[in-house]
């Protein structure tokens, strides 16, 4: 019968045909391991930093009045049924005689509905300040307009629902904005399109990436940390292009908070109608008196830690249809004695397969990239957490920091190994720090051991190859075989899961028409192949 129908509609068998035509050009991680592509850097194209947006341009300026919202944006809580709405009221103060405003003044409101139908819902939330204190003469404190976030429950699933946020009493409502939930987890729901980037910035670049993202439509996103880069700012708005070489006229590193302010109304349009979820990265770190750190990041977004057993917002999980997500991160506790460790082992111990198929990681600094840049200053965590992470049977790692993009072959313990996750490296959102282009493998780029670790991560564990054509040393001489492709370019990637075992994986280039693919292919899970560990729950 089927076969019938298709005759009966030749343009329909056309259609069929195309797509499988199409499908077949893809290849998948089945082929793998791949041999290693690397897309010459093209220096007459790109050349000098990412420019970063003015504090005069449209996109980052204050263009609300009074109390009404701004830097609006929704993020998920653990499951389909619930969201967070976030967003800001009120001016930021930045000098040496601010006043933090009372949280208490402005009312944390929503009030949403299904699209096409009245918002007749309505939930409150909470609110706070967060401020940025630097007790070294000459350094300037900063003190946040008043944060709101506001957790909506008892949604349904895949759901277009309308709202508004704000405070009613005073008249300072945004406009009405849109959001889809995810679908339910099960092994055959997920959501369309995820689309992952890290180290955005906020350059014309960032713009370019912005643009391409909000063209290709997602339905979630994830931001694999690198956000503002507020931090690449002295405390009286003076930028530098170097993160390792800045100004060391205090002890402490700078940050000029009012970027994340620019950076949240330059975001809107992209995080206020599409979920974002995001990983704490080197740059959120922004340490401040008292020892605090993570402050903006904890206080801008709001994120599913107590709903998923967390303790911190630096790590937590959630789930997107039948994709468990895990959010990790190296710049707090993470050995095996820690809570992070420990509640990762809780985490995935509970992950069930049976209805959230698919398991994907993400933190900020990457363990496979082969660009000399960061290269291996994580290798502390990667000792301490990748064999939980492979006997769990995760699927894909995606990690940001170096700015560039780089896709592995399947690897665990740098071994290639076909129940390895595939870790991908998108720190390519336009961040105004160099693009990275040099690789450690390149002749005499190799960097010495010792200066590898990052001081943040701590330690030393980046001990030389023991095995393989790079035995006895620290860098491979031409590109490592679990390398499987990486180019120095701007972009951000698209995650579509199709089934139980197939995502579609492609790699979008800025320079490129925002839909064309420079990198794509099949993830393939093997569930009976990669029996998941007997340690989780059945
Ligand atoms: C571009 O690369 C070529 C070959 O590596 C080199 O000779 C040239 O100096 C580079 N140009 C710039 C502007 O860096
Ligand atoms: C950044 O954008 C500028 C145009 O605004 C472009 O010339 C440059 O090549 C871009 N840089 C990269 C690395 O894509
Ligand atoms: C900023 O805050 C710190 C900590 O409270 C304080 O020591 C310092 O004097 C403040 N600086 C200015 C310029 O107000
Ligand atoms: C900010 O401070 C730096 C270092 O002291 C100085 O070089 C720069 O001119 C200052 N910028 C402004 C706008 O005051
Ligand atoms: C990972 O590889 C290193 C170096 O070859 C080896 O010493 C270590 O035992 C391996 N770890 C595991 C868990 O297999
Ligand atoms: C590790 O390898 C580097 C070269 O990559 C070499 O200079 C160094 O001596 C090696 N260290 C040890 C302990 O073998
Ligand atoms: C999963 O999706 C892929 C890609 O669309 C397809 O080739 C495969 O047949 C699907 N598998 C199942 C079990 O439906």
């Amino acid at each position: 019968m089927g076969l019938l129908s298709f005759l009966l509609f030749p343009q329909f068998l056309s259609l069929l045909w195309r797509l499988v035509i199409v499908n077949a050009d893809f290849p998948t991680t089945l082929e793998g391991p791949f041999k290693p592509v690397t897309v010459p850097f093209d220096n007459k194209t790109y050349h000098g930093n990412a420019i970063d947006l003015p504090d005069t341009d449209p996109q980052v300026r204050r263009t609300v009045q009074g109390l009404e919202p701004e830097q609006v944006s929704v993020s998920l809580s653990s499951d389909y049924d619930s969201v967070w709405i976030s967003w800001t009221t009120g001016d930021s103060q930045i000098g040496d005689d601010i006043k933090p405003l009372d949280p208490e003044s402005v009312y944390s409101f929503v009030q949403y509905g299904m699209a096409g139908s009245p918002m007749s819902y309505e939930e409150v939330g909470y609110s706070l300040v967060y401020n940025q204190l630097y007790p070294f003469e000459g350094l300037e404190n900063y003190t946040s307009g008043i944060i709101h976030h506001v957790r909506l429950t008892g949604l349904e699933p895949s759901t277009l629902y309308q709202y508004r946020c704000g405070d009613p009493y005073i008249s300072a409502m945004s406009d009405v904005l849109y959001f889809r939930t995810m679908p339910p987890s099960s092994p055959t729901n997920y959501p369309h399109r995820i689309a992952v980037v890290g180290d955005l910035g906020l350059t014309r670049n960032t713009s370019t990436t912005l643009s391409h993202l909000l063209s290709n439509h997602p339905d979630l996103l994830v931001l694999v940390g690198g956000l503002s880069y507020a931090d690449m700012y002295l405390t009286n708005g003076t930028g530098h292009n170097c993160y390792s070489c800045s100004l060391d006229r205090t002890p402490i590193r700078e940050t000029y908070q009012p970027r994340w302010d620019y950076w949240g109304r330059f975001m809107q349009p992209l995080v206020a109608n599409v979920p974002t979820m995001v990983v704490g990265g080197k740059h959120e770190i922004e340490p401040q008196a008292g020892d605090q750190i993570f402050v903006s990041y904890s206080s801008r977004f709001a994120f599913p830690s107590e709903e998923s057993g967390s303790s911190s917002s630096a790590y937590y999980s959630f789930n997107a249809g039948g994709i468990h997500f895990v959010i990790l991160n190296p710049y707090i506790y993470y050995d095996k004695s820690s809570d992070q460790y420990e509640w990762l082992e809780r985490d995935l111990y509970n992950v069930d397969r049976k209805v959230t198929p698919w398991l994907v990681a993400a933190w900020y600094p990457p363990w496979y990239s082969t660009f000399k840049a960061q290269y291996r200053e994580a290798e502390c965590m990667r000792v301490a957490m990748e064999d939980l992470l492979y006997e769990y049977r995760v699927d894909i790692v995606f990690n940001g920091h170096v700015h560039a993009y780089e896709r592995s072959n399947r690897v665990y313990n740098y071994s290639l190994d076909p129940c390895g996750p595939v870790y991908i490296t998108v720190g390519d959102g336009g961040s105004r720090e160099d693009i990275a282009v040099a690789h450690a493998d390149d002749p005499d780029e190799c960097p010495e051991p010792s200066t590898t670790p990052d001081v943040d991560i701590g330690g030393f564990c980046g001990f030389n190859f023991t095995s393989g054509p790079a035995a006895g040393s620290f860098c491979w001489d031409r590109q490592p075989e679990y390398s499987a492709y990486r180019e120095s370019s701007f972009g951000h990637g698209i995650l579509e899961v199709k089934n139980e075992t197939h995502a579609l994986w492609s790699w979008h280039r800025n320079r490129d028409f925002y839909e064309i693919a420079g990198d794509i292919l099949y993830i393939v899970r093997e569930p009976g192949r990669c029996l998941v560990s007997q340690r989780q729950r059945d």
